[in-house]
Formats: C-alpha cells, structure tokens, sequence
C-alpha cells in the first residue's frame, strides 16, 4: 500500500482540478482508485463505468492528458511520484466531473445509411468470402469507447468542424457498409460531403489511442478515401453524372 496524489476535474465546464492524497494498492487499475475516492473522500463525484473489464466503453477519461479507459490503465505504468490527472474527455461536453455528453456521435450513427441488400434478397442468400468477413470483424470489436473521436485534432481543438466530421468512429462504420459485399448503397459521395471524409489527414492519433487495437487509418479510412478518390476522378463516372443531370 502507498499514498498517491490525484488530481480530478470536479465540476462542470467552469470546473476546476481538485487535489486527493488517496491510497492504492499493488495491482490497482486507475478506476478503481477513482472508486475509492468516492467511497472515502469525494461522495458525489460522477465517474462513468461498467464493466471494469475494457468492454463496455463508459470509462473513457483523460488521464495525464492521454485519451484512456481508466479501467484498464494500471498504477504501475505511472512512476512513484507521478501525479496522476484524471480530467473527462475534451472533445465533449462536460456534464460533471469526469462524466461528458457524448450524444453527438449517438447522432453522427443515426446518420449513416443503413445495411441495404439487393431487392429480394432472403436471409441465408449471402455468401461472403472468409476475407470480407475477417474484414468487417475487425471494425465489430469496437466498444464505442469514443477514445478515437476525442483525440482526433479535427474536432478536438475546433468546434467549429463538430458539425461536419462524423469522426473516426462512424467513418469506420461508414467504411465497413461500403466494403461489405452484399451491401447495394454507394456512401461514397456521403462519406465525403456528409460526414468529413476529406477533413481526414490521416494523422493515425485514433488508432494509437484505440483500446481494442483497431487499425482504424489503415484499414478503414485510407481504403474508404482510396474509393471516394477513385469515384471521384473515374472519366467515365464524370461523364456519367454529366449527363445523369441533363
Ligand atoms: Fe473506441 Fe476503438 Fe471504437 Fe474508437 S474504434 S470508439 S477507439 S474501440
Ligand atoms: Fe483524425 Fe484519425 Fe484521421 S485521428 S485525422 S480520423 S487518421
Ligand atoms: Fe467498461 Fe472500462 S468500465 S470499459
């Protein structure tokens, strides 16, 4: 057992950080520091969480200033003396403490067009390659931590794009419809001119945050660019759309 300082954002967006001494013992993940917080020196503290076990995605804080589930950061990744800061996500709204409002991307999800087979296609019809299949897998393991979303400096730092960026988390999603195989919609033209493709620089901070290691740049927004870009630029689909309109 050891004493450590912490330092929590309490209050709303005018809030400020509070100091604790707290104890934590060998083996602790920051939550459940947090948690102990609660139970000895700060009652009313609003920490969102769940599972404890990485899954469910309601534990999403900044911790030291890095976008992090405070159930799975250990105390030991932190030195001795470290102070460690536990403040709510940036990029949302703060409610309380370290609680934010992340209904913006609730609303970005809604958006999106749903999964739109060939007329008259029956459940049991699809056939999909064991690759097309592997390949959506990887985006399903997403637990909505919003991790990504918070640290992408498209949004982040500029409110003024909120609006326009649906964020890394609903381009991946975006970009999983696309490339499914039995799936007729073409979100090309949505995924740049509705939810912000272009605003991607591909800076790859998403994936570096994401808990479930995602490759969500390489394997989700540069092949979803690679098909707008193609789209785009195609002769024959600009001809097409000429004369689509006359
Ligand atoms: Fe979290 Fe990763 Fe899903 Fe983003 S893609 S919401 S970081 S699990
Ligand atoms: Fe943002 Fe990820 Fe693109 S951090 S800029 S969405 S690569
Ligand atoms: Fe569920 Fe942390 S409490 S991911």
């Amino acid at each position: 057992m050891s004493e450590r300082t912490f330092r929590v954002w309490r209050g709303g967006p005018d809030g400020e950080l509070t100091e604790y001494r707290v104890e934590v013992n060998e083996g602790e993940v920051v939550l459940d520091v947090l948690h102990r917080l609660q139970a000895t020196q700060a009652p009313d503290m609003a920490v969102r969480w769940n599972c404890k076990a990485g899954k469910c995605g309601s534990c999403s804080v900044e911790i030291n200033g890095r976008p992090r589930l405070s159930c799975m950061t250990r105390m030991s990744v932190f030195e001795d003396d470290e102070v460690v800061t536990v403040t709510p996500m940036r990029t949302f709204p703060v409610v309380r403490d370290l609680v934010c409002d992340v209904s913006f991307n609730y609303a970005k999800a809604r958006e999106i067009p749903s999964f739109t087979p060939a007329p008259g296609t029956e459940p049991g019809d699809f056939r999909m390659r064991q690759a097309d299949v592997e390949r959506s897998q990887e985006f399903r393991k997403c637990i909505e931590c919003f991790l990504c979303n918070d640290v992408c400096h498209v949004i982040r730092d500029h409110e003024e794009n909120k609006e326009h960026f649906s964020g890394p988390r609903f381009l991946m999603r975006v970009a999983e419809l696309e490339m499914h195989p039995e799936d007729t919609a073409d979100r090309r033209r949505t995924a740049q001119e509705e939810f912000g493709l272009g605003y991607c620089n591909i800076t790859k901070c998403c994936t570096e945050v994401c808990p479930e290691g995602i490759h969500i740049t390489d394997n989700a927004l540069i092949p979803l660019k690679e098909r707008v870009v193609d789209r785009k630029y195609d002769p024959l689909v600009w001809l097409g759309s000429k004369i689509g309109r006359r």
